[in-house]
């Protein structure tokens, strides 16, 4: 994707592979910087402090940390000591696991001096077949959204979606935001509501960020508003992304997803995830039971950040002094709320037959 005219993407290797380039998302929409990461330790940290977030960049910035690992010490050892370390840093997305394991799995059988290399190799592969799949999914989540609105000729095509998940979530295109990006780019009148997503406002910060560069027409609401928009009309699809899809078709998005899909359910608006294959955690089936939550700092609900008058970025209180917080980052949402998975293979019905159906090899 473009901004001011210039293409990015959301990692890239600098000095032949001996840092990793990245765009700093705790700063968005007020500042643009990159920032390198020279080593594990900052790729694990860039993680864990949202520089990077989205699950399916949290893998491949991971997949890279594990080259800078082995670029200072490959033997078996450090391997293991970086693939916890990356591992831990976040919980939820499972991406991040499958990402480090495909480079694990990759290396491992190597000898020690060759693994740096083909680490690079992998990650640069993971990070490639991410813009493929993200682009896949906005082919097959454009043919529905046309179908759509041709049933309602005429009349501008709403979309509601929560969090992130365009091409600051991803390596390019996103994945939610990818048939968006395709729509409006095939002339199709489409506007997006965009939740502002408490308490990191993802949305607010990041889409709306994303989606006034690709200059496609959007306007922020609060978290509690779409309910009242479905009630009135005014939604006519929502789309999301997932962090964790399980053999079933459970999805674990962004936290107020799950209140979406009930809302979404009770006015007969289809409610719709949009996931690359990365996504799928194939050892489970019970999202509810069986997802680990992340549970992030109190302090994200407590305080906000935002830019003042003088154009600092800056963090206030929002609770008084001494209220406690809880954090929990993510939900599940069960398979029988999602009216369809749109993945880079098809869309198929969010259930372990429609998985199947398009993953049978897997
Ligand atoms: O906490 P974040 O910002 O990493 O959460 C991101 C999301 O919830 C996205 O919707 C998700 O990663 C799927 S999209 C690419």
């Amino acid at each position: 994707m473009k901004i001011d005219g210039q293409a990015w993407r959301t990692i890239w290797l600098e000095e032949g592979g001996r840092s990793v380039g990245v765009i700093d998302q705790t700063l968005l929409p007020h500042r643009f910087t990159t920032r390198s990461l020279s080593s594990c330790d900052e790729a694990a940290e860039a993680i864990r402090t949202m520089v990077v977030r989205g699950a399916p960049l949290i893998g491949v910035t991971g997949a890279y940390g594990l080259m800078l690992a082995l670029q200072v010490d490959p033997s078996d050892a450090a391997l293991a000591a970086a693939f916890e370390q990356l591992n831990a840093t976040r919980p939820t997305a499972v991406n991040l696991r499958w990402a480090l394991e495909r480079v694990r799995d990759r290396v491992a059988p190597l000898a020690p001096e060759q693994r740096a290399e083909a680490a690079q190799s992998e990650a640069a592969a993971i990070a490639d077949e991410d813009v493929a799949m993200c682009e896949a999914i906005g082919d097959h989540g454009l043919a529905i959204f046309q179908e759509l609105a041709a049933a309602r000729p005429g009349q501008t095509f709403n979309v509601l979606t929560h969090c992130n998940a365009g091409w600051l979530a991803t390596v390019d295109w996103g994945t939610a935001l990818a048939p968006i990006y395709k729509a409006h780019r095939a002339g199709l009148d489409i506007h997006v509501w965009v939740d502002e997503t408490r308490p990191r406002n993802q949305g607010a910060s990041l889409t709306a960020y994303e989606l006034g560069r690709e200059g496609v027409p959007h306007t922020v609401i609060v978290d509690n508003a779409g309910g009242h928009l479905m009630q009135h009309g005014q939604v006519d699809a929502v789309i999301v992304g997932t962090d964790r899809t399980t053999r079933r078709g459970d999805v674990c998005n962004k936290i107020g997803t799950y209140l979406k899909a009930l809302a979404a359910r009770d006015n007969n608006v289809p409610f719709y995830v949009a996931l690359p294959a990365s996504t799928i955690d194939w050892q489970i089936d019970d999202g509810v039971a069986e997802i680990p939550i992340e549970a992030r700092s109190p302090e994200e609900v407590t305080h906000i950040q935002g830019r003042s008058p003088d154009g600092q970025i800056t963090s206030v209180q929002l609770s008084p002094d001494g209220s406690p917080g809880f954090n929990p980052a993510f939900d599940v949402t069960p398979a029988r709320l999602v009216t369809a998975l749109i993945t880079e293979r098809g869309v198929v019905a969010a259930s372990a037959e429609g998985l199947q159906e398009l993953y049978a090899d897997v």
